[in-house]
């Protein structure tokens, strides 16, 4: 057993850092076509909810200090809400999506736009990927996924691009089709995970670098609860996803619950909703 005065010395060493997020307002959000297992056009979703459940992750990221800028929504590109698929932005460096599926293809163009229109230096990609879906960025490196939409090629692009080392982790259930629908950076170097999302292998490269990661169970990954933004000391998550919430506090993290459940009905989450702009 841990004593007591040692498990308080290590949620101590917990330390939020200050973060810019890009993010784009649901006005046009709906569900009228169905690219992952989420998606049931005949049940649809509202934008109305859905506005009003992103306006509430809105303020919770600029009450804990964030900066959040915002891009325009563009009519008929319903899943546009979920920035993270819009690029990866490190050290300033922005590589650009190109999405698997036509339906998502416009929001490319739009979000390389935006940051052409901000100054930052932008790539467009030759390989198909999509954006910090699949591409989550620790100190040390990033962890890339594939399976699913992006290419293992992009992983290359983006390594090459950003001078940072990109690891490769394969995704086996089509419910878990982006690497941040089942993985999320803490901070520290640290990461929580399902492992059921992943190959066997994969599994073995995420055990040998991440010993100490905080593992989910299919109860709190269903309701996507691994979708979550980490600011190194708050996890703001899925309010359903209880059982991990327990596992964050127990951990020293400060967990702040979101109800996202309109947007789920697309396949998202906190997270998908969220772009992090690294300067
Ligand atoms: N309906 C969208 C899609 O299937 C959801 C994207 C969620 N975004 C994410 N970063 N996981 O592409």
């Amino acid at each position: 057993m841990i004593p007591a005065n040692l498990a308080v010395t290590t949620q101590s060493h917990r330390v939020a850092t200050t973060r810019h997020y890009l993010m784009c307002r649901p006005e046009f959000f709906a569900v009228t076509y169905a690219i992952n297992p989420w998606m049931d056009p005949a049940a649809g979703a509202s934008a109305a909810t859905a506005v009003h459940q992103w306006e509430a992750l809105k303020r919770a990221y600029e009450e804990l200090g964030h900066k959040v800028s915002v891009i325009d929504p563009i009519d008929g590109l319903p899943d546009m809400v979920f920035a993270a698929n819009g690029a990866l932005v490190v050290d300033g460096k922005v590589y650009g999506a190109r999405f698997a599926h036509s339906e998502r293809a416009a929001e490319a163009p739009a979000y390389l736009n935006w940051f052409t229109g901000q100054g930052y230096p932008v790539k467009e990609p030759a390989f198909t990927n999509e954006g910090e879906g699949d591409f989550l960025t620790l100190d040390e490196m990033i962890l890339a996924g594939t399976g699913f939409r992006t290419d293992v090629a992009a992983h290359m692009e983006a390594q090459e691009f950003l001078g940072r080392p990109v690891i490769t982790l394969r995704l086996v259930d089509p419910r878990f089709y982006h690497l941040d629908t089942a993985l999320f950076p803490l901070g520290d170097g640290n990461i929580a995970y399902y492992p059921g999302a992943f190959s066997e292998g994969s599994l073995n490269v995420l055990r040998r670098l991440f010993p100490d990661a905080i593992l989910a169970g299919e109860a709190d990954a269903t309701v996507l609860g691994l979708n979550a933004v980490s600011d190194g000391l708050n996890v703001v998550v899925n309010a359903e996803a209880t059982g991990l919430q327990d596992s964050l506090t127990r951990a020293g993290y400060q967990v702040v619950p979101v109800d996202l459940s309109e947007l789920r009905k697309a396949g998202g989450g906190p997270k998908c909703c969220t772009l992090e702009i690294r300067s």
